[in-house]
């Protein structure tokens, strides 16, 4: 028997399906079209990074200028900064903070030029800075007894290998391939070994367990949005003993210089810098510091960065032709946003991708949505967007969504070439 559908429900069926295929239709043209609206900054760059929200030029105004940074007043600011930097991120009160040269690649080099020498080395490397610090240790330090445990872009070396009695050198998130060690269990309570973690990313976005870090460095135009000019360098108790039991083999420059007639330079760590500081740089970051206090501290700052991850991951659900650079979910950084193109006519073709992702990259510049969101120069190609604390979550989820309509157009015109 041939059974059809009573008359009345016929048309409702056809309505149905006529619903799913337009509803599918307009899904395609929502993505295709261009997005209305834009993002309320186009500031995307993982450094110097966006400016904290509210943040104009007369945030300055307290600015000891023309003065000394040796006056009573120049002290106070500097001073300033190491109180504030200890309040905000719970910085144990016999860990040393210091305000140093050359940002954060002073930091890092003033803490290996000191300290790396009397014990083997570890060194833990997954992108180009991590490479660097490779570098400094293997020929410019020239350290004989060191072990290099490097891996490629979007992934992470194996932690495990992490030999307590030894030195280690890591950087806590790698800015340049979106990758971030998960935790810190893999260092050893009672290492004898010193830990120097680069977290110029990370701090303050990230939980750093202090007592798991003897040096941990950063510069101040990363997640609060500071002026670049200057590093931070915290010590533990142990990292501070080893500046007078050991004394390197190598010269010295007066940069880095911690120690004086054998003994430590206490006033570093109160605010006497080794050389000038820009007083400007020093009045935003405390600007910055304060608006970390203010909106709620470190707990606040790591859910507007995990804030603005999610808006990520939720995105790139949502667009399949595109991907983390780092594939295992549990090292995907908050603030570094790397992602790659994995469309499957591109997948093998790095040309094409590289080709395609700068295209979008200077549409998106030029439609003034989304700046400076190019993958690192030695990363693989594809986009990094900033999602520091400084950045607001809904401008992220704009940009991105400007991305997919970039995607679109760019393919468009790929197509017709
Ligand atoms: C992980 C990491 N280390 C070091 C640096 C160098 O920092 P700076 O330019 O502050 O010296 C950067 C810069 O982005 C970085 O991302």
């Amino acid at each position: 028997m041939r059974i059809s559908h009573p008359p009345r429900i016929a048309p409702v069926l056809r309505g149905a399906s006529q619903l799913v295929r337009s509803e599918r239709h307009r899904a395609m043209t929502a993505i295709a079209q261009k997005p209305p609206s834009k993002p309320s900054s186009p500031d995307f760059s993982s450094g110097p990074c966006r400016k904290r929200p509210g943040w104009t030029l007369s945030a300055l105004q307290d600015a000891v200028l023309g003065r000394s940074h040796r006056s009573r007043e120049g002290k106070a600011k500097l001073r300033e900064v190491i109180d504030l930097t200890r309040e905000v991120l719970a910085i144990p009160d016999h860990y040393r903070i210091g305000i140093v040269p050359g940002s954060d690649t002073g930091a890092v080099e003033m803490a290996l030029w000191s300290l790396l020498g009397p014990r083997g080395v570890d060194v833990f490397a997954w992108e180009s800075f991590g490479d660097d610090w490779v570098k400094d240790i293997a020929q410019e330090l020239e350290l004989e007894d060191r072990r290099v445990f490097q891996a490629p872009y979007g992934e992470l070396p194996d932690l495990s290998q992490a030999d307590p009695a030894r030195d280690i050198v890591f950087t806590w998130n790698g800015t340049t391939s979106g990758v971030r060690v998960p935790d810190a269990g893999w260092i050893a309570d009672d290492r004898s070994g010193l830990t120097i973690c680069d977290a110029t990313s990370a701090a303050f976005a990230m939980d750093l367990p202090w007592d798991k870090l003897d040096v941990t460095t950063w510069s101040w135009q990363k997640v609060l949005g500071g002026e670049g000019a200057h590093g931070m360098i915290v010590m533990s108790p142990r990292a501070i003993a080893r500046l007078t039991d050991h004394v390197p083999r190598w010269p010295m420059p007066k940069l880095y210089r911690m120690v004086n007639r054998g003994l430590v330079t206490e006033g570093l760590f109160v605010g006497e810098t080794i050389n000038t500081p820009s007083l400007l740089a020093v009045e935003d970051a405390i600007d910055g510091l304060r608006w970390a206090r203010d909106i709620g501290g470190l707990p606040e700052l790591i859910a507007r960065c995990q804030e603005n991850f999610d808006r990520a991951a939720q995105w790139v659900e949502r667009n399949d032709w595109c991907g983390f650079l780092a594939e295992r979910e549990d090292i995907r950084s908050q603030t570094s946003i790397c992602l790659k193109i994995v469309d499957p006519d591109l997948a093998r073709d790095t040309e094409g991708q590289a080709r395609v992702a700068s295209a979008i990259v200077a549409l998106l510049a030029k439609e003034n949505v989304a700046l400076d969101i190019g993958a690192y120069r030695t990363a693989p190609p594809g986009f990094r967007f900033w999602g520091g604390a400084t950045v607001e979550a809904a401008d992220l989820a704009s940009a991105l969504e400007w991305l997919g309509w970039a995607w679109q157009e760019v393919r468009k015109a790929d197509a017709r070439v």
